[in-house]
């Protein structure tokens, strides 16, 4: 029997949990991968099944599947169908991924910490990041980040308050930033030029992300832009060594 004829896994989903339908679709999804249910080359059920077996939108399964097909897991083909693709789960690609979305496709729940969300003046180099004029303000956000409970990252965030209007009364800062991007201002952010850096846990950074003071952390400086080049997010990042692992796909182009 082809994974099409097989009925669709009957999959509850906890709508009250706070975590977005498309991520727990997700984890589900992966779930059934990593138990061999859904084998490598074999076509997964179609968009329209999965949503009618489990009570959600065509659209809700397509993002948890976009995600999916971003990292690799799946492989989509355009008119023949969704293919669980063999790549090895561990296998990363430098994607222009949310918190949420990186977390969900990694089999976790994501989940947030806020540590503050105000509107500031921008330090000069946020100023020059997000090409801002003199008194321009920016909402500043900091959160740590958690995936299955466990602090991953922390996360100061910076955006335009003139692109943004109204951003901190309506955006509940627990959820995802890019969501409410895409949902509430249909902003994309398309590319990110992000500088790696090493460093050593401050006090304050080893208590938040509960790992022994002076451990070694990578320091993420990140520019997201929007698909015309229009910087929207200055992002600083301190996330856990010991929890975090980068791991990048190179290509060589041909000569
Ligand atoms: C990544 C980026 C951050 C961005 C965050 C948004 O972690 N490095 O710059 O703010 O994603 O994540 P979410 O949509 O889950 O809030």
């Amino acid at each position: 029997m082809t994974m099409i004829e097989k009925k669709p896994h009957i999959l509850f989903l906890d709508r009250r949990s706070g975590v977005p339908l498309y991520c727990q679709i997700q984890e589900r999804l992966l779930a059934q991968i990593q138990s061999g249910e859904f084998k490598p080359g074999q076509p997964l059920p179609s968009i329209q099944q999965i949503a009618s077996s489990m009570g959600v939108s065509y659209m809700t399964v397509r993002q948890a599947m976009r995600a999916l097909n971003d990292s690799g897991v799946l492989d989509t083909r355009q008119g023949i169908g969704t293919f669980v693709s063999g790549i090895k789960m561990e296998r990363d690609f430098r994607q222009v991924l949310s918190f949420t979305e990186e977390t969900c496709a990694r089999g976790s729940k994501p989940s947030s910490k806020v540590l503050s969300f105000d509107i500031q003046s921008p330090t000069p180099k946020v100023q020059k990041a997000l090409r801002l004029k003199d008194k321009d303000l920016v909402y500043n956000l900091c959160r740590v980040r958690y995936g299955d409970k466990v602090p991953m990252g922390i996360e100061y965030s910076s955006l335009p308050v003139q692109l943004f209007p109204g951003l901190i009364e309506d955006f509940n800062p627990e959820g995802s930033l890019y969501i409410e991007l895409d949902r509430k201002y249909g902003v994309q952010l398309m590319v990110t030029d992000e500088v790696i850096e090493v460093g050593i846990a401050t006090a304050e950074e080893a208590r938040l992300l509960e790992i022994a003071p002076q451990s070694p952390v990578f320091l993420f400086t990140r520019i997201s832009y929007i698909e015309n080049g229009i910087p929207v997010e200055h992002a600083k990042s301190v996330y856990s060594g010991e929890r975090y692992k980068i791991i990048n796909r190179l290509m060589r182009t041909k000569h």
